[in-house]
């Protein structure tokens, strides 16, 4: 790894402990592991409308075209996004900087019945063995507020890709993560974007808000500019940007987010303009597809 890279010792101490606790606790409200192996997914919607998009499936069928493609799991966690896409056929490489996530996403593959390869590497420095493989980049929910330069990440996803594939990322709008409370309002709680640091203490894991084990973690705030300009310096030609309104669970588990009658959860801020109506809703994700030209 370059020199001038640092690794923060205790966010990557959070991930190590994630890594081995996330899927394992009574709590865990997220990483529901039997479900996968059962033949179920954790992808949402949005991530699977993003693949369609990326793959030129049918929305009705979203993973149908991933057989045989090679797809880079950039910041897979315990990679079970990865190997639900192995078992639809892709050939898949779960990279993480976390040693610890890589052997839970082989335990995972290997109870599903599937292959993956596993890197240990920085996102921000990928090795010449992942230099020009992929078809897709595929990084999603929780992946860039870890890395502090974005545009040395956006670089690093253009090397991974052959000419001709796509980044897919699915992540949470930087509008959203601003808000730390409704009720009390608090709002820049994290900044909207530039790369800004914050550094937070607390007790509990977004996957298991009973996890009663302390960490400081320090992410990174990037705008909607940040990442399309991210990509466009790194050579990658944007293909596709939206912003949604609505996500199909509550990535936070906090009241930040109302659930509506049809199950998905939205980021209601004030009151509607007469009496009676209700508020509406701001963006909580974005999808952003951008392509390596041929
Ligand atoms: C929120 S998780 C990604 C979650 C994933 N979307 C999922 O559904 O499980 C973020 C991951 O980024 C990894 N990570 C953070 N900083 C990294 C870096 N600089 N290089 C590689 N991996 C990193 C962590 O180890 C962690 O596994």
């Amino acid at each position: 790894m370059s020199p001038d890279l640092v690794v923060d010792p205790s966010t990557k101490n959070y991930w190590d402990g994630a890594a081995a606790t996330h899927g394992t606790t009574p709590g865990d409200r997220y990483y529901l592991l039997d479900d996968v192996v059962a033949g179920g997914t954790l992808l949402t919607t949005l991530e699977e409308q993003a693949l369609a998009h990326a793959t030129g499936a049918d929305a009705g069928t979203p993973l149908a075209a991933l057989p045989g493609r090679y797809v880079l799991h950039l910041q897979s966690h315990i990679g079970v996004d990865g190997v639900v896409m192995a078992r639809a056929g892709a050939r898949v490489t779960c990279a993480d900087y976390s040693a610890a996530a890589l052997g839970r996403a082989h335990d995972l593959a290997a109870r599903v019945g599937v292959t993956i390869e596993t890197v240990e590497t920085d996102a921000r420095d990928l090795p010449p063995s992942l230099h020009g493989r992929f078809d897709i980049v595929y990084a999603t929910i929780g992946a860039i507020c870890w890395i502090d330069d974005l545009d040395l990440w956006m670089r690093q996803v253009a090397l991974a890709l052959r000419p001709g594939g796509v980044l897919v990322m699915v992540e949470l709008h930087p509008a959203y993560q601003m808000f730390d409370s409704l009720s009390p309002e608090v709002v820049c709680d994290f900044p909207y974007g530039g790369g800004v640091a914050l550094t937070y203490t607390g007790a509990g894991s977004y996957a298991d808000p009973t996890d009663t084990n302390e960490s400081t973690t320090t992410s990174f705030a990037h705008s909607i500019a940040d990442v399309v300009m991210g990509g466009l310096r790194a050579g990658l030609t944007l293909e596709h940007l939206d912003e949604h309104d609505a996500i199909a669970f509550n990535p936070r588990g906090d009241e930040v987010l109302t659930q509506g009658d049809d199950g998905l959860h939205r980021f209601l801020l004030g009151r509607g303009t007469n009496p009676g109506e209700p508020p509406q809703p701001l963006p909580v994700a974005f999808t952003y597809l951008a392509r390596k030209p041929d």
